[in-house]
This record gives C-alpha cells, structure tokens and sequence, in this order.
C-alpha cells in the first residue's frame, strides 16, 4: 500500500480508503463489516471513512466496535456531519451546537477519544462561516478532532472557509470529500485547482462508481443478483439514473479491453485512473465481500502510462454506440 499526504498537511492516508455508506452495519451483517475492516487494515488500509448518518449511527457503531482491537494510532479515523440526527430544529447542519453535539455522539459511538478528520457532509448556507471555522477550531483545540475537511463544497466554499481560517487564526479545512470517478469529472475544473492552491487534499468517495466501473452491469442485461444495482435497500442512487444507462455500461466494456490489455482489473484501472492525479490523496471505496477489498487494493502504485490514459480519454469523450 502506497500512502498520501493529505494536500499540503503532514498526514498521510491509504492510496486506497475503506468507506461504510450501505453497507458496514447496514447491508452487511455485523460480523462481516468488522472482519472487513480487520482484513482492510492488515493489507495497510488505514484510512477509515463513516459518517453519523450511515445507517443511523450504526456504521459507526460498527467501525467503533472493529478498532477496538487495532492499535488506535495505525488509523486514519474520519467521520462526518450535517445530514439530520433527529427532527428538531438543531438536530441538522453545521451550527455550533449541532456539531458539538454530534461531534461527541460520534466519539461515544466510535468508542474513542478523538475523530483524526471531521468532515462537513454538506455546506450549510444558514451557518455564517466565522461560527463553522471557529466551532472547528475549538474541537482541534479540545482534542476532540485532529483535522476537519468539508466534502462536496465549491471551490468558492472552500475558499472563503481558509480566508476565514486565515482572518481568525483558526485551524483551515485539510480536505474536501467529492464525487470523483472517470464517468463524473467535475471537481478538475475549479475545485481541484482552487483546492490544491489552498493546501487541501482531496479524498474523493465512490471512485468505482458504485460498482459499476468493476464491469460487473452488463448492457441491456438486468444488475446480477447480490449486487447493489439490484438491492431494493441500497440501490436508489443507482436505478433510474444515466450511470445505469446502456450508453454507459457500454463505454465500461470499452474501458474494460484497456484492463485487459494491461493485464489488471476493470476497478483496478477506475482506481488507478483517479490516482494517476497527485492531488487525490485517497479514493474512497466501498466494499461487500473480503474479494472485492483484495482486488481494489491492487490499484495502489499502479502508474498509468500517458497513452493509457489517452486511449481512456478518447472513449470517455466519444458518446458510446448503443446497439441493443
Ligand atoms: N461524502 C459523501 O457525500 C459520500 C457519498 C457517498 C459515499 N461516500 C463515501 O465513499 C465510500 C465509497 O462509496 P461507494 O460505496 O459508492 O464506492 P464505490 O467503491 O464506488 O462502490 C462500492 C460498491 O461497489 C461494489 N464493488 C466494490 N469493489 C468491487 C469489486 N472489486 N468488484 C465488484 N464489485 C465491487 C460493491 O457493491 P456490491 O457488492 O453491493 O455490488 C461496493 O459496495 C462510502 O462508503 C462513503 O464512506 C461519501
């Protein structure tokens, strides 16, 4: 396992993240989930994501009880707030009450003493940023948190939270947690660009598209069964929707034959394909079975030759031929 500084800070992360959204304490059984995390960390995973929301509070839960017998300084520890905890008017977003509040919800659940990375699941428009950067700082200060990062915040976003950092003499967000794989590009425009210039990481979720980029959804064929496409419980950001399409399942078998050629997996070339840019620090992957983590965690060092990427620019770009 290959590791990376997160931006420009002294951490460093897995090249390859173990995320718990659906599945750890949720679609996978609780025994699974902690052997997972077990085999993830032996194969020199270290970076742990979750988030108060998964699955209510139980991928934590999950997550808490897998560290237990793991030295706690070998982790990576992240975790996330904003989505609703409870329906009252403060059980949501990112005051300082609710993150306080939440912040020590999770360590309790996590069964530790401090979160290496607390995130921002969303931006929250109703919170003035001085309150949200000095409630951070506070927690760095307390000992509650050692980092804090945002995820899917624009570069603007990002860039007005250092100033107000940089104004208060307050701790400034490491990192930023977006969508990125090859078929969602957005985040090269601006926010890679204005990330990087400000010292930010980017630790990117759902690099395989939600299985889709291992090859395994065949076009004009119905999701096989056992996989998240074809779970009724986890497959609403899926169904329905273009990544599904079979104008995109076919540009995937197109990008498939490059694996093939260089002899490597589908999701090891969607992984390594993220990586290829040094400011991903980490992608974050989900897994449900031991072979799957074994197969993702091959794309750590694999280097893509320019022409490789060229060729996967080349398909990504055409709009594929659909023929069935
Ligand atoms: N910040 C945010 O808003 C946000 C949003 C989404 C996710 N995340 C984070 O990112 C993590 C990863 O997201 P994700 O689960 O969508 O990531 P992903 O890695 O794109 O997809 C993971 C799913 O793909 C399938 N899969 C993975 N490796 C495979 C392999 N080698 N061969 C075949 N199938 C494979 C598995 O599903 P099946 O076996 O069920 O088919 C697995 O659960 C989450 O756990 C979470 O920590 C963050």
């Amino acid at each position: 396992m290959h590791y990376r500084k997160l931006g420009k800070w002294a951490l460093k992360v897995s090249e390859i993240g173990f995320g718990s959204w659906l599945t750890l304490g949720g679609s996978v059984e609780e025994k699974s989930s902690i052997d997972m995390i077990h085999h993830a960390v032996s194969k020199g995973i270290n970076f742990l994501d979750t988030a108060n929301v998964y699955a209510h509070g139980q991928a934590e839960v999950c997550v808490g009880k897998a560290i237990q017998s793991l030295k706690r300084d070998d982790i990576v520890l992240a975790t996330k707030v904003f989505f609703p905890m409870g329906d009252g008017p403060n059980d949501k977003g990112l005051s300082r009450k609710h993150v306080f509040e939440q912040c020590h919800a999770s360590l309790k659940r996590l069964q530790t003493d401090y979160i290496d990375l607390y995130q921002c699941h969303r931006f929250d428009p109703e919170v003035p940023m001085e309150e949200l950067v000095r409630t951070m700082d506070d927690l760095c200060r307390a000992g509650k948190i050692l980092y804090w990062g945002v995820s899917e915040w624009s570069a603007q976003q990002i860039e007005s939270a250092v100033n107000t950092a940089i104004s208060l003499n307050a701790a400034p967000p490491v990192s930023n947690q977006p969508f990125y794989n090859m078929l969602n590009r957005e985040i090269e425009g601006h926010v890679i660009p204005t990330a990087h210039n400000l010292g930010l990481g980017q630790v990117v979720f759902s690099p395989l598209a939600q299985g889709v980029l291992t090859g395994k959804y065949k076009p004009g064929q119905p999701p096989p069964p056992g996989t998240r496409a074809a779970d009724p419980r986890s497959n609403a950001f899926m169904m329905n929707r273009r990544v599904m399409s079979d104008e995109i399942l076919v540009q995937v078998e197109r990008l498939s034959a490059i694996a093939g050629d260089l002899g490597i997996s589908m999701a090891q070339l969607a992984l390594a394909w993220c990586l290829r840019l040094p400011d991903i620090s980490s992608v974050i992957i989900g897994a449900t079975k031991t072979s799957q983590l074994d197969d993702n965690i091959k794309a750590s060092g694999i280097k893509l030759p320019q022409d490789i990427c060229d060729r996967i620019d080349q398909i990504l770009k055409e709009p594929a031929s659909v023929s069935i």
